[in-house]
């Protein structure tokens, strides 16, 4: 099993098609939304997790969470987590912080699992297609959380083309909590996660 992350959305376009092509190939991901894009974007919020996708917390404004106060972190969690909620009627569990930025403030300001990434696609950085797929795929293997971003339409394409070698490959493209739950992992604690490989 395989898990497909996506940061900093939602977008009006771009999640949108990345939605339909999980869709089409019977896989689900975890996106994880920033709360300035969820007051925006609802109804793609609602695509999203009507598609059985996870959503996830990757805080309100994006700013670096270590250099934050504690209570400014935990507003920078809860009031994301608490649009979402709105809009989906499910509380959000999983939190990935920016830049994967994390020290000791942080892990005891967030009661929730944090999740990192194993696998990065550098998406953001090449904008293309040709970049990203090997990245990923030419190290893959069981148990790995991939980062990607659904705001970058040159990240649509490439989810295509992983999505194909994956469910060919006989990988299972589930969610993250999905994952680390079949791999036995208790997330009513907050632990930092890069992956659920064993
Ligand atoms: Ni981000």
């Amino acid at each position: 099993m395989v898990a497909l992350t996506f940061d900093d959305g939602p977008h009006s376009r771009n999640t949108d098609d990345i939605v339909n092509i999980l869709s089409k190939y019977n896989a689900h991901a975890t996106f994880f939304m920033l709360g300035s894009n969820v007051v925006k974007y609802p109804d793609v919020v609602k695509r999203v997790y009507d598609a059985e996708n996870e959503i996830g917390i990757h805080t309100w404004s994006h700013k670096e969470l270590t250099k934050l106060s504690s209570d400014e972190i935990k507003n920078e969690v809860n009031n994301t987590a608490s649009e979402i909620e709105k809009i989906t009627g499910k509380i959000p569990i999983l939190v990935r912080p920016p830049y994967g930025s994390i020290n000791e403030k942080v892990r005891n300001a967030i009661d929730n699992p944090l999740i990192l990434w194993n696998i990065d696609s550098l998406d953001w950085k090449s904008r293309n297609k040709e970049k990203i797929v090997p990245l990923v795929l030419n190290d893959v293997q069981d148990g790995d959380i991939v980062l990607l971003h659904d705001i970058h339409s040159t990240t649509v394409p490439a989810v295509e083309e992983i999505l194909k070698y994956l469910v060919e490959n006989d990988y299972q493209i589930i969610t993250v909590s999905q994952m680390l739950n079949a791999k036995g992992y208790d997330l009513s604690k907050t632990r930092i996660f890069y992956s659920a490989r064993q």
